[in-house]
C-alpha cells in the first residue's frame, strides 16, 4: 500500500507540523511532551491526530493465543495503547515466517531515569515472547546534533547507557546494540539505506512532520533518515544475510512515531516492507502528568541511580497527590487515581493486578490515605531499582563489547 501515513488533515499547507498544540492543549513531538491537564494527554485525540490505531481487546486476546503465553501489564493496562500493522506482525509469527524487533535510546545523559526503562523492560517481554532478533539503536549523533554535547561525550554515554539496557536481561545472542556514530561509520549497507531514505523524503515533508524550520541545522533536517535505517532488515546484513524483506516490530513511546510515519512512507517506494509498531504512553513526572520525565530536571526524576533514601525522599516531597487536601476531606471524597504520581507508577512497575486493584479501590474510597500509597510505592521501587544497580554492575566492558559488536545472531534467516 502507497498511501500516505499521516493523516489527511495534517498534510494541509497551513499546519505548522506535529510541534503544534491540538485543541485540547497538548504538545507532542519528539522533543516536547506536555499537556495542560492534570490527567496528562489526551490519548485517544492522539492516535486520531497521528493516524495510528488503538489497541482493541480483540488484538490483545489474538496475541494471548498467538503466543501462548501471558499479557505483559503494561498491554493490558493500555500503557502499551497504539499499533500500526500489529496483527500483520501475529500473521507473519503464526505462519512461522521470522521478524525482529528495533527499539532504540538517545543518549542524553549518564544517568537513566524509570521512564527510559519501559521500552526496554516491554521489548525484553517481546523479545522473550516471540523468540526474535533484535537491534537497538544508540543514536549519539542525533544528542550531539540536538544538545549541548561534544561528538565524544555524546559517544561514551551510548557506552553508559548500554550497561543499563543490557542490565534489562536481553539474549546476547540475539541482541546487537549500536552506536550511530560506530556502526554507520563501519557499514556501507547501513549507509546506502540512509541515502536510499534521504533521497524519497523532501525537505518540505520533513517540515511538515517535524516541524523543521530555516534556522534548523542540515544535520537535523537530515537525521530522520538515520532513525529510519534500522527498520529495513537488509542494514543488517551480518544478522539478516542482506535480506530486505524481514519484517520489523517497534516498540517505542509514541512521541517517535513521527520517526515512523516517515519510514513507513519512504518502504514502498523502496520496496521494503513497513515496519509495524507497537506505542507506550508517557512516564508522567513525579510533579504530574503534565509532563512526562525529563533527565535535565532531577527533581522530576527517579533515576537508576539513586539510592534507597532518595527515592524514599522524592516521592515523599515531590509525587503529586490526587488526595484530599486533609485527612477528613479525604477519608470523605476519597483520592483521584487518575492524577495521583503514585498510583499512576505503581501501574507501570506493580505487577499483582490483584494487589493494584484493591489499592485503587482504597484510595478511591478514602480507606487508603497518600501517605499509604506512598509508602507502597517507595517499598515497589528501591528493590526493583537496587536489583537493576546489581545487573549493571554486573555488565563488564567486555559484555558491552561483545553486545556492540556487529555479528551474526542466533537467527534463521533463509526461512
Ligand atoms: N530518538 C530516540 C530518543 O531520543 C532514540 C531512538 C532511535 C528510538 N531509534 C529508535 C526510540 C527506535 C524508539 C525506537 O530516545
Amino acid at each position: 500500500m502507497a498511501e500516505n501515513e499521516t493523516p489527511k488533515p495534517e498534510q494541509s499547507p497551513s499546519v505548522e507540523g506535529e510541534d503544534v498544540e491540538n485543541e485540547s492543549g497538548d504538545v507532542v513531538d519528539p522533543w516536547t511532551v506536555t499537556s495542560k491537564s492534570a490527567k496528562g494527554v489526551d490519548y485517544d485525540k492522539l492516535i486520531t491526530r497521528f493516524g495510528s490505531q488503538k489497541i482493541e481487546p480483540e488484538l490483545l486476546q489474538r496475541m494471548e493465543k498467538v503466543t501462548g503465553k501471558p499479557l505483559h501489564h503494561l498491554l493490558k493496562r493500555e500503557i502499551f495503547f497504539s499499533q500500526r500493522d500489529l496483527s500483520q506482525i501475529l500473521d507473519s509469527y503464526e505462519q512461522g515466517k521470522p521478524f525482529f524487533l528495533y527499539t532504540g535510546r538517545g543518549p542524553s545523559s549518564e544517568a537513566m531515569h524509570l521512564g527510559h526503562l519501559i521500552p526496554f523492560i516491554f521489548t525484553k517481554y517481546l523479545q522473550d515472547t516471540f523468540d526474535v532478533p533484535l537491534v537497538i539503536q544508540m543514536t549519539d549523533d542525533e544528542k550531539f546534533l540536538w544538545r549541548d554535547l561534544s561528538i565524544e561525550e555524546a559517544h561514551r554515554l551510548a557506552y553508559e547507557n548500554a550497561k543499563d539496557i543490557i542490565a534489562c536481561g536481553f539474549d546476547i545472542k540475539k541482541t546487537f546494540i549500536f552506536s550511530d556514530i560506530d556502526y554507520i561509520g563501519s557499514s556501507s549497507d547501513f549507509y546506502m539505506n540512509m541515502l536510499r531514505i534521504q533521497r524519497c523524503v523532501t525537505f518540505s515533508q520533513v517540515r511538515a512532520i517535524f516541524g523543521f524550520n530555516d534556522s534548523d541545522s542540515i544535520g537535523k533536517i537530515s537525521f530522520p533518515a538515520i532513525q529510519a535505517a534500522p527498520s529495513f532488515s537488509n542494514s543488517f546484513p551480518q544478522i539478516f544475510g542482506g535480506k530486505t524483506d524481514i519484517a520489523c516490530l517497534i516498540p517505542c513511546a509514541i512521541d517517535q512515531d513521527p520517526y515512523f510515519r516517515m519510514t513507513r512512507d519512504a518502504a514502498p517506494k523502496l520496496g521494503y516492507p513497513k515496519p509495524a509498531l507497537i506505542h507506550s504512553q508517557f512516564f508522567p513526572a513525579l510533579q504530574g502528568a503534565q509532563t512526562k520525565m525529563s533527565a535535565s530536571d532531577p527533581t522530576s526524576s527517579i533515576f537508576l541511580t539513586d539510592s534507597d533514601a532518595d527515592i524514599k525522599t522524592k516521592i515523599e516531597k515531590y509525587a503529586y497527590s490526587g488526595g484530599g487536601a486533609t485527612v477528613e476531606e479525604h477519608r470523605e471524597k476519597g483520592g483521584d487515581c487518575e492524577i495521583d504520581i503514585s498510583y499512576q507508577y505503581l501501574k507501570f512497575f506493580m505487577e499483582d493486578d490483584e494487589k493494584l486493584q484493591q489499592l485503587k479501590q482504597d484510595y478511591t474510597s478514602g480507606k487508603l490515605l497518600t501517605g499509604e500509597l506512598k509508602k507502597v510505592l517507595i517499598d515497589t521501587l528501591q528493590p526493583l531499582i537496587r536489583k537493576h544497580r546489581e545487573k549493571r554492575a554486573e555488565v563488564t566492558n567486555e559484555i558491552v563489547k561483545e553486545f556492540m559488536t556487529p555479528r551474526k545472531l542466533d537467527f534463521d534467516y533463509s526461512k
